[in-house]
């Protein structure tokens, strides 16, 4: 297997020093930062991430999610290539390019149909920001400028703007902000742990209870639910009993109220199936997408929405029903070409089977590594099979693992670990400010 050419030590030195000159990092308490030693990763191939010295890091968490067929794919680069060869930016604004139009049919392929509307943005949070915006604006639109709450699941990560922050838990990484973040309604998280299909206990009754109370006296003021179906991620892979998200949905369509899922990250075979929309047969009101849409190439996000909410939004200007929210980067053509070339690889390995007999792999493979570990406190599966195949859950550890990117056998069981980067070492302890999950 090639390694990336070692680099000058003091080439490396300047990198290093200039870092921690220059760099500010997301999610890293700097001081922590310099005072340790630091990770510069100059390649990726497959599941290896590969620094200065050509060491090679297993990307435990798929760069942060995103990473669908693993690093420096051959496919994704030929559409990358071909389409910076054509143009690299178009804005949204008022124009279009072909691969956007291109791209937000396969994305309505998605329900069927039943949400064939794309508003392109160009991260997570902003997808959810936008059909936060569109909910709150479509009341308004039809008349009933009284349903402005918002109903989110305790635990819940949307993303770091200040609505996502505001419908999100106000954990350690938001509470500062809270003077400025208007307040939503919460209910429980069911319980459920599961395992490689083993479900050790599950129990969504307060929960949902939780939920029609609000709702039973809320509706008439109450805009939309958001809910990260299946696996809350950045809580700590807090998991949902099937059927959960459906019996959400139910409840929100008895009461007339929206329903928004949050698939920034469960969506393009985290779970095992391109969505878990698609898992549970439910049609949210919204549905986000982000992080794995460009397979970790590219920022891009869509949110994706009906006809009759979109229609609200028709009119002249001088109706002022124009959604005003638009992001420079938009759709950007280069995101939505690699995105075209992953849902073309991806779903033939989902229906195939391919992604659960690798996942199978993995699982097994990972429980022999890190069962019993000191750093290793619960050990979850949370994937199912996509609906029209047969094939066995995905098994994660602490958070789910790209499926696809196991192209190289995986070290022996048994494996000392404790020497590893934080990029690995992350994968088996707790959420904080300085060690991010997000
Ligand atoms: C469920 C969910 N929603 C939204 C976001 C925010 O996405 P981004 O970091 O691209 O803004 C994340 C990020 O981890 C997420 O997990």
């Amino acid at each position: 297997m090639p390694t990336a050419p070692a680099a000058h030590p003091s080439a490396l030195d300047a990198l290093d020093a200039a870092d921690r000159r220059f760099g500010w990092h997301p999610f890293t308490q700097m001081r922590e930062y310099q005072d340790n030693p630091r990770l510069h990763l100059v390649r990726g191939e497959g599941n290896w991430l590969i620094d200065w010295e050509g060491k090679r890091y297993l990307d435990g968490n798929a760069s942060v999610w995103t990473n669908v067929h693993g690093h420096n794919d051959p496919d994704l680069n030929r559409a990358l290539r071909e389409q910076a060869e054509q143009v690299a930016h178009v804005t949204l604004l008022g124009l279009n390019h072909p691969v956007a139009t291109e791209l937000a049919e396969d994305l309505a392929g998605l329900t069927g149909g039943a949400l064939p509307r794309c508003f392109f943005s160009d991260n997570g949070s902003n997808a959810v920001e936008v059909a936060l915006k569109l909910s709150f604006q479509y009341w308004q639109l039809v008349g009933q400028p009284a349903k402005r709450g918002v109903i989110s699941m305790a635990g819940a990560y949307h993303g770091d703007t200040f609505g996502t922050m505001a419908v999100g838990a106000r954990s350690e990484f938001h509470r500062r902000f809270n003077p400025w973040l208007f307040a939503a309604q919460t209910f429980p998280a069911p319980t459920h742990s599961e395992c490689a299909g083993k479900v050790a206990r599950s129990d969504a009754t307060e929960s949902l209870a939780a939920l029609q109370a609000l709702l039973d006296r809320d509706a008439a003021t109450t805009a939309c639910v958001i809910l990260e179906p299946r696996v809350q991620g950045s809580a700590g892979m807090v998991q949902q009993p099937a059927g959960f998200v459906r019996a959400v949905a139910d409840l929100c369509r008895a009461h007339g109220v929206h329903l928004i899922l949050d698939e920034v990250f469960t969506g393009f075979g985290r779970v095992g199936a391109l969505t878990v929309a698609e898992l549970e047969g439910v049609i949210p009101d919204f549905l986000c997408l982000a992080k794995g849409l460009a397979a970790g190439y590219l920022p891009l996000a869509a949110t994706l929405t009906s006809e009759s909410i979109y229609a609200a939004f028709l009119g002249k200007s001088s109706e002022e029903r124009t959604f005003f929210h638009g992001h420079t980067f938009s759709g950007n053509p280069l995101g939505c070409a690699v995105a075209r070339a992953s849902l073309r690889k991806l779903k033939p390995m989902l229906a195939s089977g391919q992604v659960a007999a690798r996942a199978q792999l993995l699982g097994q493979e990972m429980q022999a590594a890190f069962a019993g570990h000191p750093h290793v406190r619960t050990f979850r599966s949370s994937a199912s099979p996509a609906r029209s195949s047969s094939s066995p859950p995905m098994p994660t550890v602490g958070r789910p693992i790209p499926a696809p990117v196991i192209r190289s056998p995986l070290p022996p069981a048994g494996t000392d670990w404790s020497s590893a980067p934080s990029a690995i070492r992350s994968c088996s302890s707790r959420p904080s400010p300085s060690n991010p999950t997000k």
